[in-house]
């Protein structure tokens, strides 16, 4: 996003997508964290549009993007005016949440209030909620004065967009899309998701650029991790979250990740790759120090070695690469550390979904 981003828009163009939202057309918008596939969030007929636009299941459930607290009306002066159109109850915890990182890229899970459309929802009696910090996007929202469900504006399975040029690159021919340029996103990957509908513990559904570390020393809340605590009993098999599912984020060309200084082990599973192998080096190392092999040609990329750096720039980097008809791309194993944890995660789908088949079992 650049600092100037809400002045490159002009107020016509903000109405206009305001309209075409009102008239139950989909217009992507920019967020910090990727851009999103947006819909009146009151609308079924809209929400189906955005289900069938990405190719997503009908039962993996969206986010709806809501205004942050307008300082100039005397009847906003918090969050929970904001949240109660949509959510059943709002806890202390909640609220601690939202005022230590809304407008921002944490979502919250909450039991949902009954006139949010089941269409949104997945079908689900919980709804996921989150002010984006996006000028432009605060911009739009206040002016529709309503939710707008918003999941990340690519096709289901593939790469996330980080730009507007991304966004019309994903439904190029399919669709006649209104797309609102806020320019590059700067956080990189989704937001973090927390749960505070099922239990006393709020639970980590999705990792991202803010960690339980962070929100612990920010707010005293300690989130779980999914495994530590038991699921309610009679809990259904459905996928709560759609990026976790093993195949996401996928490019189509293979990608891998290796070991610090491993990435002839890394290649031998390719054993009919000739050449055209792109590696990633972190910036911080001068160069990849590899003893080289025979037959391939190895092409350095460099990527930043710390973990907000890299995240800015992974999906930048997977859809680049995925142009450049390299036959493999090999990057560098993330090192331990929660702070890594997000973009782990978006690795390890994305490696598994990769491949010329990707379109085939990518499932998000
Ligand atoms: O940063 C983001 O969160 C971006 C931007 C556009 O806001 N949006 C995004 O949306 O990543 P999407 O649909 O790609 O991912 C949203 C995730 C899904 O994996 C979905 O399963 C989960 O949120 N989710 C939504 N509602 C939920 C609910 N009621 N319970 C559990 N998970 C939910
Ligand atoms: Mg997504």
């Amino acid at each position: 996003m650049s600092s100037d981003s809400s002045s490159l828009q002009s107020t016509a163009v903000i109405n206009e997508a305001v309209q075409s939202l009102r008239e139950g057309r989909l217009v992507a918008f920019p967020t910090e964290t990727v851009y999103g596939l947006g819909a009146d969030a009151k609308n079924p007929e809209a929400i189906k549009k955005v289900f069938l636009a990405k190719g997503r299941p009908a039962d993996h459930p969206l986010i709806i993007h809501v205004a942050a607290p307008d300082k100039f009306d005397q009847a906003q002066v918090g969050w929970v005016p904001v949240l109660s159109p949509w959510v059943r109850d709002i806890s202390e915890d909640a609220l601690k949440l939202m005022n230590a990182f809304w407008p921002g890229p944490l979502t919250l899970v909450f039991r949902k209030d009954k006139s949010v459309p089941l269409e949104a929802t997945g079908g689900q009696e919980t709804v996921a909620i989150r002010a984006p910090a996006h000028p432009l996007t605060q911009e739009l929202l206040r002016k529709f004065k309503g939710g707008i469900v918003g999941p990340s504006a690519n096709r289901f399975g593939k790469v996330s967009p980080t730009s507007a040029a991304d966004v019309r690159s994903e439904f190029e021919g399919m669709l006649d899309l209104m797309v609102l340029d806020g320019g590059d996103c700067q956080v990189g990957i989704e937001s973090t998701i927390v749960d505070l509908s099922s239990s006393d513990h709020p639970t980590l559904l999705r990792p991202g650029i803010i960690t339980p570390g962070e929100i612990l020393e920010k707010t005293g809340i300690k989130i779980f991790l999914p495994g530590e605590i038991i699921p309610a009993e009679g809990g259904v098999d459905i996928p709560r979250v759609s990026g976790s599912l093993r195949a996401h984020y996928a490019p189509t060309t293979p990608l891998r990740l290796y070991a610090p200084g491993r990435v002839l082990d890394a290649l031998s599973e390719f054993p009919d790759i000739k050449s055209r192998v792109a590696v990633a080096v972190w910036d911080s190392d001068s160069a990849l120090g590899e003893d080289g092999h025979p037959s391939v040609h190895f092409e350095e990329v460099l990527v930043p070695s710390d973990s907000v750096g890299f995240a800015g720039k992974l999906y930048r980097t997977l859809r680049d690469l995925d142009q450049q008809g390299w036959d493999l791309i090999l990057l560098p194993e993330p090192p331990p550390g929660e702070e890594w944890d997000g973009v782990r995660d978006r690795l390890q789908r994305a490696c598994f979904g990769s491949g010329p088949s990707s379109s085939n079992h990518a499932n998000s």
